[in-house]
């Protein structure tokens, strides 16, 4: 699974990173490659159809938190390595990061079954680089609002959305490497050009 890279979107509902993916996708096909977009949970018909479940059901945290990486299991084998082998650039928006984030901090789901899940489904394989879009609560709250019908997720609190940002944060301090930290309040072009500096690195 080696040839081609794997880039992630994360953030808190409303930090503007849909956007980016797309901004970022047409960016990289004008340079000559092939880009695969896709999202998480979802990516292929099962896993839509378990996304579906997820952002509308209630259920235990377990069963959420098992279903991600239900979706995510199949989104790898369907998706992401065929397109990895073949040379592809895959931008996912999302990917487990979210769920040490959203089940891990949002909801309290203990890291260490977390890590279990994650060691399951992608024991040897991490993106290459994943961009953490971040935002403070008050600016994704009233981009959120001005959008759309919320989902079950977007519909939590203030104090649930804090505890996904720390969790996010948490992470990129623990994987520097891997994991950048955009700071999404800024004018929209600054964000673009200093996420198209970090996607070139990565093409070095
Ligand atoms: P999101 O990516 O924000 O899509 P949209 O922009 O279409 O609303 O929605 C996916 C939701 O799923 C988001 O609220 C975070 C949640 N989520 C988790 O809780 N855990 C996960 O592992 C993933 C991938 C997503």
């Amino acid at each position: 699974m080696v040839k081609g890279k794997f880039i992630t979107f994360e953030g808190i509902d409303g930090a503007g990173k849909s956007t980016h993916v797309e901004t970022i996708s047409t960016y990289l096909r004008a340079k000559g490659k092939t880009v695969v977009t896709t999202r998480e949970p979802g990516g292929t018909p099962l896993g839509e159809r378990l996304r579906e479940l997820l952002l509308h059901e209630s259920m235990h945290l377990e069963t959420e938190a098992l279903l991600m990486f239900a979706s995510r299991r199949e989104h790898i084998d369907k998706l992401i390595a065929p397109a990895l082998e073949r040379g592809d650039w895959v931008i996912s928006d999302r990917f487990t990061d979210a769920s040490f984030a959203y089940q891990g901090g949002g909801r309290q789901l203990s890291t260490h079954k977390l890590d279990i899940l994650e060691h399951w489904v992608h024991a040897d394989f991490q993106p290459h680089l994943t961009l953490l879009f971040d935002v403070s609560l008050d600016v994704a709250r009233a981009r959120l609002d001005n959008t759309r019908t919320l989902d079950k997720f977007e519909r939590e609190k203030h104090d649930f959305f804090e505890k996904v940002r720390n969790a996010y944060l948490q992470r990129a301090a623990q994987f520097p490497k891997r994991i950048r930290v955009v700071d999404s309040s800024q004018p929209l072009a600054n964000v673009t050009q200093q996420i198209e500096q970090l996607i070139d690195q990565l093409d070095e």
